[in-house]
């Protein structure tokens, strides 16, 4: 299979599970427990059909939309992910760019393997950085003020991850950053000689936004799950969002809200938006889908502040739902990953490319010139 075969999302992730030892596909590809929530986030979106208009004049459409202050060229974004590095040498260089060239947001992760200023001096796009808190509070102030410095144009506060999903693909495979070479997985890696070259032999892998407070100076790999419950904050609370929230002073997002109490508390501590979010289902399993999730908050908050459904996107008609739905744009991580692992940037401009052509023809067929066009009308639920 080559890119050229791949012409939807799934495509992409048979490419990747080709392309990359087994450890770091189904860290990507995983998710906590079972993966029910991971299931049902793209299921969800089988459960409300589009009801399309025609002879509406469809010659000239405009796919544009504005998130958090900037316009995006369509109404989806790119979730921040970690380790981009270890799905492609190119990393977040490539998804930046890809972003760049699309007119997307790029979201990047505190676990990024690129540094937030190497971002900022890589792309004029949307850019948002996303922040884990931890314990160690002079990290978290200097993440901000780094991005202060650097121009970022929004911070995406994650509020699901207080502690680790049991991610038992994970557990089984012993899937470390920076990725350790486990003897159940050598055959894997000796089997995927591209991969493993690149890994071995281009620059050495790092955490550059984490300074050296963490595995960066130790040099010591560490799962993920171990990252996150040593070094996370689980005292984080209300009164923390706030205070980063007022910190930051910029465009604000709160990911991983679900409930409609915590959809309210968003909008009363200032932020601009909340990102609906189940993490990809890598965190609660058994967690509500945001699709499923978007209609009541957009009855509580609508209005109010921008909403952002996160998760399951595969399909251009899946953002157009989401909008019909009432929320302001739709978000994804896999959706790119898969194709970053697959081919690198070029891969990645292939999945945005057939996502804009699937969000341009589901509009033209669903008879709408603008996306505030697709309101809750053209939606009818089963
Ligand atoms: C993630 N996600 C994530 N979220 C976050 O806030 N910080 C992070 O570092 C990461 N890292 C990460 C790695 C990988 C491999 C995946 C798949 C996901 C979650 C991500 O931002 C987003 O919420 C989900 O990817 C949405 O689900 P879909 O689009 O993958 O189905």
């Amino acid at each position: 299979m080559r890119l050229s075969d791949c012409h939807n999302i799934d495509d992409f992730r048979k490419l990747a599970k080709a392309r990359l030892p087994w450890p770091v596909f189904d860290y990507i590809d995983g998710a906590a427990d079972d993966e029910l929530t991971k299931a049902r986030n793209t299921t969800a979106f089988d459960d409300a059909d589009l009801v399309p208009d025609v002879l509406a004049g469809v010659a000239e459409i405009d796919t544009s939309c504005t998130i958090l202050g900037r316009k995006s060229a369509l109404p989806l974004m790119l979730s921040p992910t970690a380790v981009q590095r270890a799905f492609h040498h190119k990393g977040e260089t490539a998804v930046a760019k890809a972003a760049e060239k699309f007119g997307l947001w790029f979201g990047i992760s505190s676990l990024a393997t690129r540094s937030i200023e190497e971002i900022a001096a890589l792309t004029s796009g949307p850019k948002l950085f996303q922040l884990y808190v931890h314990k160690d509070k002079g990290l978290n102030q200097s993440m901000i003020e780094r991005c202060q410095a650097a121009k970022f144009d929004a911070m995406a506060l994650t509020v699901d991850t207080i502690v680790s999903g049991k991610r038992e693909r994970c557990l089984r495979s012993g899937f470390t950053t920076p990725p350790r070479f486990t003897p159940s997985a050598v055959w894997s890696y000796a089997t995927r000689p591209r991969w493993t070259l690149d890994y071995v032999f281009r620059e050495k892998f790092r955490l550059p936004n984490l300074d050296s407070h963490v595995a960066e100076g130790t040099g010591k790999a560490v799962s993920i799950a171990e990252y996150f419950n040593t070094m996370l904050d689980t005292s984080m609370d209300w009164d923390t969002a706030a205070r980063i929230r007022q910190d930051w002073g910029g465009k604000f997002a709160l990911k991983g809200v679900m409930s409609l109490n915590d959809a309210r508390r968003a909008v009363e501590i200032g932020a601009d938006a909340i990102m609906i979010s189940n993490h990809g289902g890598r965190q609660l399993d058994g967690s509500r889908a945001p699709f499923d999730q978007l209609r009541e908050i957009v009855d509580c908050v609508g209005g109010e502040i921008e909403i952002i459904v996160d998760g399951g996107v595969r399909r251009g008609t899946h953002v157009l739902k989401s909008l019909a739905a009432g929320a302001t744009a739709a978000s994804g991580g896999r959706l790119y990953l898969y194709a970053l692992a697959a081919a690198g940037q070029p891969g990645v401009e292939r999945a945005i490319g057939i996502l804009k052509d699937e969000i341009e023809r589901g509009m033209r067929l669903m008879g709408v010139t603008s996306v505030d066009q697709l309101t809750p009308e053209r939606l009818r639920w089963r």
